[in-house]
């Protein structure tokens, strides 16, 4: 096999939690080519989908510059390679949405993980609204008034989030009597210039956020992240810490209802953020969680991705 992964600069990564670089490590490991480049590297010649990009020996290390040896950077075709990994993180604004466009180009050449139309298609918040039996009451608005007799209705707590937001970035719990409610409202509206995704305040976040990994809609594994104290987000980006966790019944069924439109959509890695048994997020930019999941159960999680990108990718070609 032969792969491009298209990341963040390598040496930003940090490399003991993240996952694009524990996938190249079991790719490197298995002896598949490793490529890299970032997002700006690619373009398009006439139809064809192209990257400058650089052969990648890939290490286990502590650092960046002892994990990755960069071969010169040289023009390729997309469809030379057997799966392109879009691992850039979020946001998804608009260079990325540039980039989905540019990847289309490769459709049927290679195994794009994940798709890029799918990518376009499916808000990493929104998508869950498509299963309201498993989602907690949500609304979204840019009016300041609806949030606040949305809060109002829940109870008076509620979650409000940015539409394009991502690990914990601008989430903010907004409770009855809390002084600066109106103002965390009109924030999070941006004067009615955003959408704002508000949530009811589901008390299980305390106990922590399941993360579920789906490879081709099956799970691979899960993990618990727990919010820190005086923190109200479980990211782990944000001080969450990882504790080790099961499916259950409800998982499963949550698992069983999402599989079918991440199929349907050619998302491959997926992470699902269950919160007290309810669907809050559906991850599919750049989701993580590997490391976690391979360290608390002693097992190598990257593996059965790994698996299913090599069979996925034997019928990728059209
Ligand atoms: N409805 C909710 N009730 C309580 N806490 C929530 C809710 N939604 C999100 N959170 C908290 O915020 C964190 C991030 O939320 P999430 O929707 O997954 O967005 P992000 O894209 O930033 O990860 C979660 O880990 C959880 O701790
Ligand atoms: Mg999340």
């Amino acid at each position: 096999m032969k792969i491009l992964c298209i990341v963040d600069p390598l040496e930003r990564l940090g490399l003991a939690g993240d996952t694009s670089y524990a996938l190249m490590l079991e790719a490197a490991t298995r002896g598949w080519d490793v490529w890299t480049c970032q997002i700006e590297h690619l373009g398009l010649t006439g139809a064809d989908a192209v990257a400058d990009a650089c052969q990648t020996s890939v290490v286990l290390a502590e650092t960046p510059a002892g994990a990755f040896r960069l071969g010169a950077r040289q023009p390729t075709r997309l469809a030379d390679f057997d799966a392109v990994l879009m691992r850039k993180d979020p946001p998804v604004d608009v260079s990325y949405l540039h980039a989905t466009w540019i990847l289309d180009h490769a459709r049927g050449k290679t195994l794009l993980v994940n798709d890029p139309r799918g990518l376009r298609e499916l808000n990493e918040h929104l998508a869950v609204l498509r299963f309201p039996a498993l989602t907690p009451a949500t609304i979204v608005t840019r009016s300041a008034d609806r949030l606040r007799q949305f809060q109002a209705e829940q109870g008076g707590a509620i979650v409000v989030k940015p539409v394009d937001g991502y690990g914990g970035l601008g989430i903010f719990v907004v409770r009855d009597g809390d002084p600066n409610a109106s103002s965390i409202i009109e924030t999070s509206i941006g004067a009615g210039t955003r959408w704002t995704l508000a949530q009811r305040y589901l008390p299980a976040a305390v106990d922590g956020d399941k993360r579920i990994i789906l490879v081709d809609g099956e799970p691979v594994g899960a993990v618990l992240r727990v919010p820190g104290n005086a923190e109200a987000r479980g990211n782990l980006h944000v001080g969450g810490r990882a504790v080790r966790s099961e499916l259950d019944a409800r998982d499963r069924e949550i698992i069983a209802a999402v599989a079918p439109m991440m199929r349907a959509n050619g998302q491959i890695l997926v992470g699902l953020d269950v919160i007290g048994g309810m669907l809050t997020e559906i991850n599919i930019t750049s989701p993580t969680g590997v490391q976690h999941v391979s360290r608390l159960e002693q097992r190598n999680v990257a593996a059965p991705i790994l698996d299913a990108f090599a069979r996925l990718a034997a019928t990728a070609k059209a």
